[in-house]
């Protein structure tokens, strides 16, 4: 296996904007070489008898994620799917930290709804650059003005529009490329674009009055001209810097602009950046093999608790059979059958390179957010945890199952399914998440996997906020006035549960020299 050049990127959208069409449509023209992934395949028979597998049936949703990887031009994209779900989004923030770039997908008749937001600002966390993709076109939409102004002031970018919509909906003529200066046709009887973009010397090219309406010819004119005049023009770098997004229009449905955004991807997009760590950054040229997990997928198989790891590769030629350690275990894992998503044919590959994904199997020894390296002590920083959005005390329906019930809390905490916080006082404890569906996966994952009957009810907190302070003596007295709110996280770690987001700033505010965050680093 050569080393292509890598563009790990994953699609942030809200649901029913197109990420799943649009995903499928970028790895047809990138000749997918392999699709959704051996572990969906093999899992997917495997864990069919699961309650939770029953869950994703009965939702038509994936709580699973994957990566999907394609070959263009001599570079090696790695997809990495994030779930789309509404109410399942704290793994999808995770993905987020394992890639370089990322397509926000918006809805031309919605532009950026709730869910888009959340995430970008996990990529803007992050820094993670971000093209945009106006999707639906084909369909009746908003103006494309107020799209971008939209982008522009909702999340404080540059936008920079690449292309412009012919017409939306019934008016809709194609898609004009404003820096190639191709357009983009409708063609056939269904009006499917066939797969060919005509090449005009500019606008004012008398060819190009000859193919589009004459209304339409106007109003490109002059939309195209306000376009490039009023707004920033392409900028690799302050792309790269995460403060410009350049805007393609196009419909994925319709396989507008899908050929354009991979083109962008590989000339623009990222490739492997040095990422976030302890002591230092960690550079992709350096020789020693590193990584972080960013996601583990469990229930692979109920009745043997495998589990894959997914690991970004972060630095050196990773070569099965390889032994890495996770940094604070100890132990040295030998991966002998990491499962390395590029392959056409899982068999045939055994290296991978900085930017790829790898999934290593294990029996719950690697938990999200570990470092593995070939031998440095290095740690890599910058995975969050989020502070939960809904907390519930859990009830048990039978009291001999104490031990069972904190070991499947404590595991679910490590996969990242549900948090759990054990309160300081009392012996009701408390899982916190950031969605409504996580609840229903950790129960019927208690019933199905850990033989635990269980109930959640409301608890008398809303939400939850880590706390720390320069001076160890503040933290305590913190913690003993407010001792009815204080609980440990899985990893001990003290929380404060707060009764509304108000009461949060009231007492943050009271407080000035604790600090109270909403997300922590693992
Ligand atoms: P998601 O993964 O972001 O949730 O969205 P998905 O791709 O599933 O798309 C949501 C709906 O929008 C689907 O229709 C899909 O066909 C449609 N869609 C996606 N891209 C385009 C586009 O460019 N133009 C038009 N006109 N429609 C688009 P659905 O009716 O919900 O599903 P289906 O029955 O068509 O599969």
């Amino acid at each position: 296996m050569t080393q292509f050049p890598r563009r790990t990127f994953a699609i942030i959208s809200h649901p029913d904007a197109g990420k799943t069409t649009l995903t499928e449509k970028l790895l047809y023209f990138g000749g997918a070489i392999h699709l959704a992934g051996e572990v969906k395949a093999r899992g997917q028979t495997r864990r069919a008898r699961s309650d939770w597998m029953k869950i994703e049936q009965q939702r038509g949703i994936s709580v699973t994620s994957s990566v999907m990887t394609f070959e263009r031009q001599g570079i090696t994209f790695n997809l990495l799917d994030t779930p789309g779900h509404e109410d399942f989004s704290e793994d999808t923030y995770r993905t987020l930290t394992a890639v370089d770039s990322a397509v926000m997908v918006i809805d031309a008749a919605k532009g950026i709804e709730p869910q888009t937001r959340k995430l970008f600002e996990v990529c803007r966390l992050r820094n993670v650059p971000i093209i945009t993709f106006v999707n639906k076109v084909d369909r009746e939409g908003r103006d494309p003005f107020s799209l971008l102004d939209e982008v522009a002031e909702m999340l404080q970018l540059d936008v920079c529009p690449m292309s412009w919509p012919v017409g939306m909906g019934g008016e809709f003529e194609g898609v004009y490329d404003l820096y190639a200066n191709t357009l983009s046709r409708p063609e056939g009887d269904s009006r499917e674009f066939m797969g060919k973009a005509i090449p005009f010397t500019g606008i004012d090219d008398p060819e190009l009055a000859k193919i589009l309406s004459p209304e339409a010819m106007i109003r490109l004119n002059d939309e195209a001209e306000l376009a490039q005049g009023g707004y920033s023009s392409f900028d690799p770098e302050a792309y790269r810097a995460g403060n410009l997004t350049p805007v393609y229009f196009g419909s994925a449905l319709k396989d507008f602009g899908v050929a354009e955004l991979i083109a962008a991807l590989a000339d623009y997009a990222p490739p492997p950046r040095a990422q976030p760590a302890e002591p230092a950054p960690i550079s992709p040229d350096e020789p020693e093999v590193t990584g972080f997990v960013f996601k583990v997928q469990a229930n692979m198989d109920p009745n043997h608790r495998d589990r894959i790891a997914f690991m970004r590769l972060c630095s050196g030629v990773f070569k099965r059979g390889m032994k890495l350690t996770p940094t604070g275990h100890g132990k040295p894992i030998a991966v002998h059958s990491p499962i390395l998503f590029f392959a056409q044919n899982r068999e045939l590959a055994d290296e991978a390179f900085p930017g790829d994904i790898i999934g290593i199997p294990n029996h719950g020894t690697l938990r999200v957010g570990d470092t593995l390296s070939e031998k440095a002590a290095i740690r890599f920083t910058g995975l969050p945890n989020f502070a939960p959005e809904i907390l519930r005390r859990v009830v048990l329906k039978d009291f001999t199952k104490t031990k069972q019930l904190r070991k499947a809390l404590d595991d679910m905490a490590e996969e990242g399914v549900t948090q759990v916080f054990y309160p300081d006082i009392g012996s009701n404890w408390i899982i916190g998440v950031v969605g409504q569906l996580q609840l229903e996966v950790l129960l019927s994952r208690l019933d199905a996997e850990y033989k635990v009957a269980a109930g959640l009810e409301p608890a008398p907190y809303e939400t939850a906020r880590w706390i720390s302070a320069e001076d160890p003596l503040e933290l305590k007295t913190f913690a003993e006035i407010n001792r009815g709110a204080m609980a440990k996280d899985r990893d001990g770690n003290p929380v404060f549960l707060a009764k509304s987001a108000w009461e949060v700033n009231y007492i943050a505010e009271r407080y000035a020299k604790i600090r109270f965050a909403a997300t922590r680093e693992r």
